[in-house]
C-alpha cells in the first residue's frame, strides 16, 4: 500500500471535524487518522476511536479523562486532555496535516503549537487568525509550515489564485449567502431568537459560526481571514451577497477579468482540497448541475442591518489586538445570545462598546495577544450583565 497521509484533528466532534472523518472513511486506502482531540462530547470521540483507531484520543474537559482512558486503553491507544492532550494532538509526531476545526479562540495555542512544530495546517479555525494572524505567519514562515484555508471562501479564493501573480490581482470578492435575514427587517432581526438566528438557509454548520453567518460577522472575521492568508488590504477586499451559495468566492485581476470558482453548497469539497492539495483527487461529492442551477444573484449588503462587517472592518484597519478585542467581544455576546440572554442586535452594541474600551497595542506575541483577550471577554460579561444599553 503506498503511504497514506496522516492526519491529526482538532475538534473532531464539530461540524467540520465530523464531515472530515466522513470525507477520510471514503479514502482508507489514502488517509490515515494518527490523532483525534474533542471538546466535551466524549461518546462521538469514543465513536471515532473504535471506527478509526488513532494513536491518541484527547478531550479537553480533564474530568472526564479516566473515562476516556477506559474507553482507549483496552484498544491499545494513548488517552490525554486538557490543553497538554491538545499540544500533543497539534504535534503528534505521526501527522502529516493537521486539520484545525476547534471552534473560537480555544483553537489558537493549539494551532500555533502545530505551526511551530511544521506540521501542514488546514485551518478551519477562523477566529486564531482573527486573533493572532500577524504572529501565525511569522511563526508558519520560520518553520515553513503550510497553512491552507477549509473555509469554502477562502479555499475558492486559494483556487482562484494558484499560478497567479500577486501584483496582477486587483480585489478578492468575498461571496456571502446573507444568512437566515437576509431579508427581514430590523425589527424582525431584533425579536429573533436562537433558533430563528441558527436557521442557516444553505450551509448546516456548528451553533457559534451560525449566529455569525446570521449577523454577517462571519464575513467580517473572513475579511481579516483573507486579509492575512492572501496578503491584500481590506480595502480590496469586497463582500457580495450570493443567496445560492454556488459561487464560494471571487479574483478580479487587473486587466477586469474576474475569476471565480464554483461548486455545491458542501463543506466537504473545501476540506478535501484541504487535505489533498496540491493535488485534485477523483471525489466521491455531488456535481454541480450549471443547466439545473437557479439563477445567480449578487447584490450589497446592507450595512445598517448588518453593523458587525463595520466593526470588524474598523478593527481591521486599526489594527494590533483591536481584532482580539473584537473577536473575544463576539465570542462572549454570542454565547450569551445562544443561552437567550440578550437579544440579537445586543452582539454588535457589546462588540462596538469593548472595541470602544480597548486601546490596541502590537499583537506580536502570544501573551499580549492572551491578555487582551482574557481582559476583552471581562469587559463584554460586565457589559452584559449590567446591559448593553447602560
Ligand atoms: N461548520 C462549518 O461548515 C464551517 C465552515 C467554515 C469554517 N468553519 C470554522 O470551523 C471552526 C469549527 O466550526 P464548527 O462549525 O465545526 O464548530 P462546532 O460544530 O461547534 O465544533 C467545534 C469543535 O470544537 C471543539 N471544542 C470546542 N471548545 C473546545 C475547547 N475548549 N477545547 C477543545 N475543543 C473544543 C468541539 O468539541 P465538543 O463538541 O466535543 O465539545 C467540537 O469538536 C470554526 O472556527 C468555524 O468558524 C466552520
Amino acid at each position: 500500500m503506498p503511504d497514506r497521509t496522516k492526519i491529526a484533528i482538532l475538534g473532531s466532534t464539530g461540524s467540520v471535524g465530523v464531515q472530515a472523518l466522513d470525507l477520510i472513511a471514503q479514502f482508507p486506502d489514502r488517509f490515515e487518522v494518527v490523532a483525534l482531540a474533542a471538546g466535551s462530547r466524549l461518546d462521538l470521540l469514543a465513536d471515532q476511536v473504535r471506527r478509526f483507531r488513532p494513536r491518541l484520543a484527547t478531550l479537553a474537559r480533564e474530568d472526564k479523562l479516566a473515562d476516556l482512558q477506559e474507553i482507549c486503553g483496552p484498544l491499545g491507544i494513548a488517552a490525554a486532555a486538557g490543553e497538554e492532550g491538545l499540544s500533543q494532538v497539534a504535534t503528534h509526531p505521526e501527522a502529516d496535516r493537521v486539520l484545525s476545526a476547534i471552534v473560537g479562540a480555544a483553537g489558537l495555542k493549539p494551532t500555533l503549537a502545530a505551526i511551530r512544530g511544521r506540521k501542514t495546517v488546514a485551518l478551519a479555525n477562523k477566529e486564531t487568525l482573527v486573533m493572532a494572524g500577524q504572529l501565525m505567519l511569522s511563526e508558519s514562515q520560520r518553520s515553513n509550515a503550510l497553512l491552507l484555508p477549509v473555509d469554502s471562501e477562502h479555499s475558492a479564493l486559494h483556487q482562484c489564485l494558484r499560478g497567479e501573480r500577486r501584483e496582477e490581482v486587483s480585489r478578492l470578492i468575498l461571496a456571502a449567502s446573507g444568512g437566515p435575514f437576509r431579508l427581514s427587517s430590523r425589527e424582525e432581526m431584533e425579536a429573533a431568537g436562537p433558533q430563528e438566528a441558527l436557521n442557516h438557509p444553505t450551509w448546516d454548520m456548528g451553533p457559534k459560526i451560525s449566529i455569525d453567518s446570521a449577523t454577517l460577522m462571519n464575513k467580517g472575521l473572513e475579511i481579516i481571514e483573507a486579509h492575512w492568508l492572501f496578503g491584500i488590504e481590506s480595502s480590496r477586499i469586497q463582500v457580495l451577497l450570493h443567496p445560492q451559495s454556488l459561487v464560494h468566492s471571487m479574483v478580479e485581476m487587473r486587466d477586469g477579468s474576474v475569476i471565480c470558482q464554483m461548486g455545491t453548497a458542501d463543506m466537504r469539497g473545501p476540506i478535501l482540497y484541504s487535505l489533498t492539495y496540491p493535488d485534485r483527487w477523483e471525489s466521491p461529492l455531488p456535481r454541480l448541475d450549471l443547466a439545473a442551477a437557479p439563477p445567480l444573484e449578487f447584490y450589497e449588503p446592507d450595512s445598517l442591518r448588518f453593523p458587525c462587517l463595520g466593526l470588524a472592518l474598523g478593527a481591521l484597519e486599526a489594527g494590533g489586538t483591536a481584532t482580539v478585542a473584537l473577536n473575544a467581544a463576539n465570542e462572549i455576546a454570542v454565547a450569551a445570545f445562544l443561552a437567550g440572554r440578550v437579544r440579537f442586535f445586543d452582539i454588535p452594541r457589546t462588540i462596538e462598546k469593548v472595541l470602544e474600551k480597548h486601546a490596541p497595542v502590537p499583537a506580536d506575541s502570544l501573551a499580549v495577544i492572551l491578555q487582551a483577550d482574557e481582559e476583552c471577554r471581562r469587559w463584554a460579561e460586565q457589559i452584559l450583565m449590567k446591559g448593553v444599553a447602560a
